[in-house]
């Protein structure tokens, strides 16, 4: 029995899991560089894609970016509960704001005492002193957190070495929501607040990732935040940078056993290039050519099938065990759309269900079953009212499923 090479298998399926090589990218990374060189911050970024496409790695990427170009970096997961209401987002932002200003001690060149009354000279502007100038201000949450972040700004300027800006970045943002029913505007204030302050010159950037429903989400909000954004979306890799997501790892790991031109071609089919499905399939496949390899056998083609079978268990089968008959019948339907991987519309999918259903579907019992199908999180409507699977690779899943 030849013995078992003595290396760690470095691909890393997870939720924000820095993969072993982070490929491509190269263009996305180019657009925050350029959003960074802004003086008067007019856009800020959105990065959306799909699930497990990248977002939250790529953002821990930006961040070394944006402070070696001078740019403080405050934020974390934008969670539901923090967008409830008004005073929890001006909580929020206050609480990321004060992990950068708790390092400032207020002196006599701030005009200290406009703001903070009796505070003393020596004190550090730390969350307590910000939620009390909060308070202290007159008017409504937004006219509150607009002073506290132009004070704070004041404060940064007077920095050495110089601040260049701050930039507040959300994970999961697709989160965000006013709520009418409550009359709380969260969503609705954040973008309030940060326009203005902007206006005057405060260069305090948002950078918000998500899921494809975040933008049209601001827009609905706000339709101002069609212009304050530049939306990058995060696509599947390329067959070639699939290949360096692959062969690098491989390489740097010193791994003596190396997937054929064929292999890789095999696993970028099976992922669609999405990065969640190539760490999952090459950590799988290298677990178990280690296994094959001190068992001296090998056996490529039954390795991948049983790997298909668990990425379909794992990552797919929970999603098609919650859809109903009716909804299975239209997502199998969808999915012998050629164009199922991008986008399709309503008429699209009713000429395709009357081809592929023994009875198919109206154009109002499509749109209803894609309401439900978007709550379920399966599909999404782009800005253009066309829909979109929401889950990457679901077409060929559902043609596994009834093939
Ligand atoms: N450019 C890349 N090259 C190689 N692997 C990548 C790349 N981007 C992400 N990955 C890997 O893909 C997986 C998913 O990445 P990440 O968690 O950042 O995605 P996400 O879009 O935030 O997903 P989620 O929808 O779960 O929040 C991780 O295992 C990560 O290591
Ligand atoms: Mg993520």
């Amino acid at each position: 029995m030849a013995a078992t090479p003595t290396f760690e298998n470095p691909f890393r399926p997870g939720a924000g899991h820095m993969p072993p090589y982070l490929a491509g990218r190269e263009h996305e990374t180019s657009v925050f560089r350029e959003l960074l060189r802004q003086s008067t911050v007019m856009q800020n970024l959105v990065l959306t894609g799909l699930r497990g496409v990248g977002r939250t790695v790529l953002l821990e990427t930006f961040k070394p970016i944006a402070q070696q170009a001078g740019w403080l970096w405050v934020g974390t997961d934008m969670s539901e509960a923090a967008s409830l209401t008004d005073e929890r987002m001006a909580t929020r932002l206050l609480t990321d704001l004060s992990v950068r200003t708790a390092a400032i001690t207020l002196s006599r060149e701030v005009p200290t005492a406009t703001f903070l009354g009796k505070a003393s000279e020596h004190q550090r502007l730390d969350y307590g002193c910000l939620t009390d100038l909060h308070g202290r201000t007159p008017g409504l949450h937004a006219d509150k957190l607009k002073a506290v972040l132009e004070f704070a700004w004041e404060c940064f300027r007077r920095q050495r070495p110089p601040v260049r800006g701050l930039i507040f970045a959300y994970d999961e943002a697709q989160t965000l929501a006013d709520n009418a029913a409550d009359k709380e505007y969260p969503l609705s204030m954040m973008l309030d607040v940060f326009q203005s302050i902007q206006k005057k010159g405060v260069p305090f950037m948002l950078v918000l990732t998500g899921l494809p429903t975040l933008f049209p989400k601001l827009v609905e909000a706000r339709t101002f935040a069609e212009r304050m954004f530049r939306v990058v979306f995060l696509d599947h890799l390329t067959r070639d940078e699939t290949g360096d997501a692959i062969r690098r790892p491989i390489a740097a790991a010193g791994c003596p056993l190396r997937l054929s031109d064929q292999g890789i071609d095999n696993v970028y089919d099976l992922s669609g290039g999405y990065p969640y499905f190539i760490q999952f399939v090459c950590r799988e496949l290298y677990d178990s050519a280690i296994q094959n390899y001190a068992r001296a056998t090998s056996d490529f083609e039954g390795t991948f099938r049983e790997i298909v079978r668990k990425l379909d268990c794992d990552f797919f089968s929970g999603r098609w065990a919650r859809v109903t008959d009716r909804q299975r019948d239209i997502l199998v339907a969808i999915a012998h759309l050629p164009n199922c991987h991008t986008e399709f519309s309503v008429q699209e999918v009713v000429e395709v269900s009357g081809r592929q259903l023994a009875k198919g579907f109206s154009a109002s019992r499509v749109s209803q079953l894609m309401l439900a199908l978007s709550e379920a999180g399966l599909v999404y409507k782009n800005r253009h009212g066309r829909y979109a699977f929401a889950v990457p690779m679901l077409g060929p899943f559902i043609l596994r499923q009834v093939g």
